[in-house]
């Protein structure tokens, strides 16, 4: 079967780690027999200074042309100034609005071969393995009104959290689903002690979980949940939050992993359904991490483990998916580390020598 794919290496460490994704992919490509038509468009930092746009019309319509969407990161400094007009996270945002992408997936794994990457003891984070949906396309991120002024006070600027029942409905069950599929235990964070759009968020949990009496509800407040996370991170097993609350969660359990250099993610624009294509975008959760730029050491995995789930998520090629997650793991098995995740009795790799290794067990 032949599969168009947009790919969007952007900034900074991107197109070094997007390199080590696409190699998987025609190595799956290859081993399986699939033919993969890779379409490279701007994103970010990249875009800008081609086209004064973060996303150009181009990327965002062979984005919508394709199957999915490879991204790697965005982000540059020379952008950072915040009186510019653009930046190149403008694009990203635009890109995720722009494709429906609602539903963000942050699996956490912590294999356990990294068990002591982490500043958390090996005891704490033995056998941790959830998952994160973040609301992607609504919440403070994409505030209306969103804006600076200046009054006879000083400056002011506002960006207000907005929540409909209808778009928190749909992230709701997309976190029952992938409970129903799992430990059947869902968490839903919010802060419903002081903020409105949470009191509303709880109150639409609870109603679609009569559509799940097999699935556990709980609801966490955002605090406790960052403290949870740390203190007994395998008590989780799905958890569903609105957008600025799932940015900053996700980081936090980066940290479990060992590294951002471990978490991919899948922004998808409808509920996954087992062996069912939704259409998405895949990109590891770490940023464009300018100062390792081109130096081949940053850490591909997250990247390819998203290639992984793409071919799960939008191609529904599940044993492929499953051939590049194997591939990584055993290539971390036999002791090999890129510097994020370096351990004195490992074997140092670069960036194009991890994606090779992962490649070659394909
Ligand atoms: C992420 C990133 C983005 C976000 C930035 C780059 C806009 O931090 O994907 O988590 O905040 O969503
Ligand atoms: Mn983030």
């Amino acid at each position: 079967m032949k599969y168009r794919i947009t790919v969007l290496p952007g900034d900074g460490i991107g197109p070094d780690v997007m390199a080590e994704g696409v190699k998987v992919l025609q190595a799956v490509g290859r081993k399986f027999g699939h033919s993969f038509k890779l379409e490279y468009e701007l994103i970010g930092a990249v875009a800008i200074d081609k086209t004064e746009s973060a996303l150009p019309e181009e990327t965002l319509a062979m984005c919508k042309r394709s199957d999915a969407v490879m991204l790697a990161a965005v982000g540059d400094p020379r952008y950072d100034d915040p009186k510019l007009p653009v930046h190149p996270e403008d694009g990203l945002l635009a890109l995720r609005k722009g494709l429906g992408l609602f539903a963000n997936l942050r699996p956490v794994r912590v294999f356990d071969e990294l068990v002591n990457a982490s500043t958390l003891k090996p005891e704490v984070l033995q056998g941790t393995d959830f998952v994160f949906v973040r609301e992607l396309t609504g919440g403070v991120y994409f505030a209306k009104p969103k804006k600076e002024w200046v009054t006879s006070r000083g400056r002011k600027a506002t960006d207000s959290m907005t929540y409909s029942e209808q778009e928190i409905e749909r992230i709701i069950r997309v976190g029952f689903e992938l409970a129903r599929a799992r430990k059947k235990r869902l968490v839903s964070v919010d802060k419903a002690n002081v903020l409105k759009s949470s009191r509303l968020w709880r109150q639409v949990a609870v109603e679609v979980s009569r559509d799940y009496p097999d699935v556990a509800l709980s609801h966490v407040l955002v605090d406790a949940c960052a403290m949870q996370l740390i203190r007994t991170p395998a008590m989780f097993d799905v958890i569903v939050t609105e957008n600025l609350f799932g940015d900053i969660l996700s980081d936090e359990a980066a940290q479990l992993a060992g590294s951002m250099g471990m978490l991919p993610s899948a922004s998808l624009s409808g509920i996954p359904v087992a062996g069912k294509r939704t259409f998405g975008l895949y990109e590891p959760i770490h940023g464009s991490a300018p100062t390792i730029a081109g130096k081949d050491i940053a850490n591909p995995i997250a990247t390819i483990l998203s290639v992984a789930m793409m071919l799960r998520h939008s191609l529904a090629l599940d044993s492929e998916a499953a051939a590049v997650e194997q591939a990584a793991e055993s290539v971390l098995k036999h002791g090999y580390r890129t510097d994020d995740i370096m351990a004195p009795e490992s074997t140092r790799v670069g960036t194009r020598q991890m994606g090779d290794l992962i490649a070659a067990r394909i």
